[in-house]
């Protein structure tokens, strides 16, 4: 059986009930699984500047989310809500690209499906830690940084691989393992069950990030170590800042080579900024 995806992939992607949209995931997963192929698709993908999101959260700019400490519930409960968020995100890139990039191969779909899958998954989880302290998500107000990467990368599947998986969720690679330290000091331990799912997880996703970076820059015969490098700098990004996890990087399809080469290029380019 051929399968056209892309209505329900649509559906789901612009769908603002986290449970539809989670529910509509899991049928597309399931149809992809028993599809042998796709067919020939001749719509045009929708141009979205927002994926479909609840009234709440509010969306501010990073600068403007309340910062909460998180020696109290309230604040603990903000720390949770913000990965929720992340979560929620996820969900929708993980949708966008299985849905915007119309020529790539069905196993782009199948694994971008798969991976939206999962973070439904993770949503639910965190949502339901949040649920256990008396809040919900949609309780804090949230930023749109992720998916403003994701609108300025839709008219080219390299350039989101590049920077979704390969920057963005491989940045939470560095972060989980702190962030699991604090929750596990307050004795939280069926939250740090959950980040250890998602950690798993997330090291899966930007393998398959790195996989079709990889393709892409073979494809077009694109040397993918110096065209990262040329990208991160146009878009004025970042992955040596702060601590960097090399191990769960290489586990995720990262080479030590271009890691080092990275750092060296990233020193290079802050020392540059300050000779300005
Ligand atoms: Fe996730």
């Amino acid at each position: 059986m051929y399968l056209n995806p892309y209505p329900l992939l649509e559906q789901a992607l612009l769908s603002d009930n986290p449970d539809e949209k989670g529910r509509l995931t899991q049928a597309l997963f399931a149809q992809l699984g028993e599809a042998e192929g796709l067919t020939i698709e001749e719509s045009k993908p929708v141009d979205c500047r927002f994926a479909g999101h609840p009234l709440c959260p509010r969306l501010v700019v990073p600068s403007e989310v309340t910062p909460r400490k998180m020696n109290t519930v309230e604040g603990y409960a903000a720390m949770l809500h913000a990965i929720a968020h992340i979560e929620f995100n996820a969900i929708n890139l993980a949708l966008d690209a299985a849905y915007r990039f119309r020529n790539m191969p069905f196993q782009f779909v199948r694994d971008w499906v798969r991976v939206a899958k999962e973070e439904v998954f993770h949503f639910g989880l965190m949502r339901g830690r949040l649920n256990s302290l008396g809040y919900d998500y949609g309780d804090f107000e949230a930023h749109g940084h992720l998916w403003d990467m994701a609108y300025k990368t839709a008219y080219d599947p390299l350039l989101r691989m590049a920077l979704v998986p390969r920057v963005l969720e491989a940045r939470g690679l560095d972060v989980t393992p702190g962030i699991r330290a604090k929750v596990a000091q307050r004795g939280d331990m069926e939250t740090c069950d959950v980040l250890d799912i998602i950690y798993r997880d997330e090291v899966g996703h930007v393998a398959i990030g790195n996989h079709w970076y990889q393709h892409l820059c073979r494809e077009r015969g694109l040397e993918p170590v110096a065209l990262f490098r040329s990208l991160i700098a146009r878009y004025d990004m970042f992955i040596f800042r702060g601590y960097v996890n090399i191990e769960a990087r290489e586990r995720a399809g990262f080479s030590r080579f271009e890691l080092d080469m990275l750092e060296d290029f990233e020193k290079s380019l802050k020392q540059d900024k300050k000779a300005v």
